[in-house]
This record gives structure tokens, sequence and C-alpha cells, in this order.
């Protein structure tokens, strides 16, 4: 599909207990690649097959959690375009500064019914993925380093008020809904997978009492090799496993959840489908069979995804 306005996950800004800690297993075993530190001592990452300076940062504090989720957009119109837009829909808008991430452009800030802090931004830098772009390499060295993803490639949020967030998402910011999960009655929906793209999701949000959690950020392998690949450095580093490796009926993907050293989920998945507009959508999931939707060959609603976040 053509691509305009929102492009794609950008940045998210995770809160660690100790950052040390959470450098070695973000670097070190999930195998980001490390490219800054800020004044605020804000540790910076990126996945290797990533253009952009950053995608993932890191900042000490005293709870863990999700600081805020950010989208890039087209361009500096598109960014002006789409704050106007919010700002005529009633939602009010802040501007960040150009540098107060390293290496990234004026980001327009928003919260959102959930509890949650997203962003837009239209510039980071770029600073290529390693493998150059005149006869470029297939293969470097930073995809084999550790579990070694190629993108930050989604996050699930939790949080009150899914179908605000649902209209906020679909009417202002151009996303659709890939797939939905009902809540028992089957009147509203207990959870969303909304895209901007051609990806089976960008951006997930699951009805959750308490505003502004987060359930996971979630790292893009290639193959299922990967993923077990994954699984057994997680195993060897004694990285606690969350659920998997397993599919997922929603999205199809093939999935380890696990968590870092602060509590906070994060994913290692590859597959899924590629959905266009013009798909019958979104599909769906009822709630009697949400356990399939989340773990297809054990048919099983783990406690644990529906009660730990950060
Ligand atoms: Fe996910």
């Amino acid at each position: 599909m053509a691509m305009t306005g929102v492009l794609r996950p950008g940045h998210a800004q995770v809160r660690v207990l100790d950052l040390e800690e959470a450098v070695h297993h973000y670097r070190d075993i999930l195998g980001l690649v490390e490219t800054g530190r800020d004044a605020q001592g804000r540790v910076y990452f990126k996945c290797w097959d990533e253009r952009d300076h950053n995608s993932f940062i890191l900042r000490q504090a005293d709870r863990a959690g999700l600081d805020f989720f950010g989208f890039k957009v087209l361009d500096k119109a598109t960014l002006e375009k789409l704050d106007a837009d919010l700002q005529a829909y009633g939602v009010k808008t802040e501007r960040i500064p150009a540098g107060e991430m390293l290496e990234t452009g004026e980001r327009v800030r928003f919260e959102i019914p959930s509890g949650h802090l997203i962003e837009l931004y239209a510039e980071k830098t770029t600073v290529g993925n390693g493998c150059g772009i005149v006869n470029p390499v297939a293969w470097h060295a930073d995809s084999e380093r550790g579990i070694a993803p190629v993108r930050l490639d989604h996050a699930l949020l939790y949080g009150p008020n899914v179908a605000a967030v649902q209209k906020l998402f679909t009417e202002v910011l151009g996303f659709f809904v890939v797939e939905q999960v009902l809540n028992p009655d089957s009147t509203a929906n207990l959870a969303i997978w909304l895209s901007c793209s051609h990806k089976v999701h960008d951006i997930a949000f699951a009805e959750y009492p308490e505003p502004g959690k987060l359930h996971h950020c979630s790292f893009l392998l290639e193959t299922w090799e990967e993923v077990l690949r994954a699984g057994d450095i997680m195993s060897v580093n004694k990285v606690p496993v969350d659920i998997g490796p397993t599919r997922h009926g929603v999205t199809r993907g093939c999935t380890i959840y696990a968590w870092d050293p602060s509590g906070n989920r994060f994913e290692t998945f590859m597959g899924g489908y590629q959905p266009y507009p013009d798909y019958e959508a979104p599909l769906t999931w009822t709630f009697d069979n949400f356990g399939q939707g989340l773990d297809y060959p054990q048919r099983k609603l783990h406690e644990s995804f529906l009660t730990i976040v950060t």
C-alpha cells in the first residue's frame, strides 16, 4: 500500500530499575546495538537492521514500565497536519523540542484515553544498518550477535477505554483494526490489533482497569528457527520465559514472551500475514476462543498474559 501519514513504530522508551543490568540484557542477550547515551543517563539502542539512530531507549527509574511509544511519520508537513488533526479532534498535544532525544527531531506528544503517552515525529538521523546502500552486503556480524532481532515491531499496551483508543487511532491517525477479541458478552472489544501499514500489527491494546500499562514491546525475527534459537539463548542466560515458543492464533505470529530483569515483558517473534485495506476485516475472536487466539496449539488463556504488566 502507499505509505503516507504514520509510517511505523519508531521508538519506545522503557523504564528499568537497574540500568547496567538492563543494558546487559538488551545489548548482550537480546543483541540490540547500543548507539548512544545522553546527559539524562538514558541509553539508546537500535535493532541491527534498522536504519535510524535509535528505536529502544532505557531510562533508570524507581518503577518499570513504558514512558512513551513513538511513531515515525512521513515528513514534517505530515507531522503538522496530524498535530492539527489531533487538536481538532479534542486531543491536547505537546511539542518536545528537537534534540531532547539523541538524533531525533521535534516530537508531538499526547495522552490517549488508555493513559499512554504516544508521540509522532518526522526526523531521526539515518545511521544505516551497516550493510551499505551500494551493492549492500546480505550478512552483518550484528545479525548473529545475541538474539539479534531485525526491528522493533510493535507493542501491546494495557489500559482502560479501548473503544475510545480505537476511534482515535482509526479516525485521526489512519490506522485500521486487523483483529479484535470480543468481551465475554460480545458487546465490545476487549483487545484490538491496529496497523498503519501492511503489517499485521503496529500497536495493540487490551482493556485493563489501570491506565498506562506496558504488556510488551516486540522485536521481529525472520524465521521460526530464529525464534527457537532465541529460546535457547534465553535459557542459557536464565532469562525468565513467560510463554512459548508457540504460535498465536491472533496474527498467526510465532512467539516467545519473556521478562527483562526489571519485569518488563518483551516478545521475540516471527511471521504473521500481511493485511491489505480491501480485506474483510477485522478478524474476530470470541472471548471463549481467546485461549486459542493467544496460544494456538495449547488453546490456553495463560493467567500471566492477563494479569502481569508493568
Ligand atoms: Fe506482540
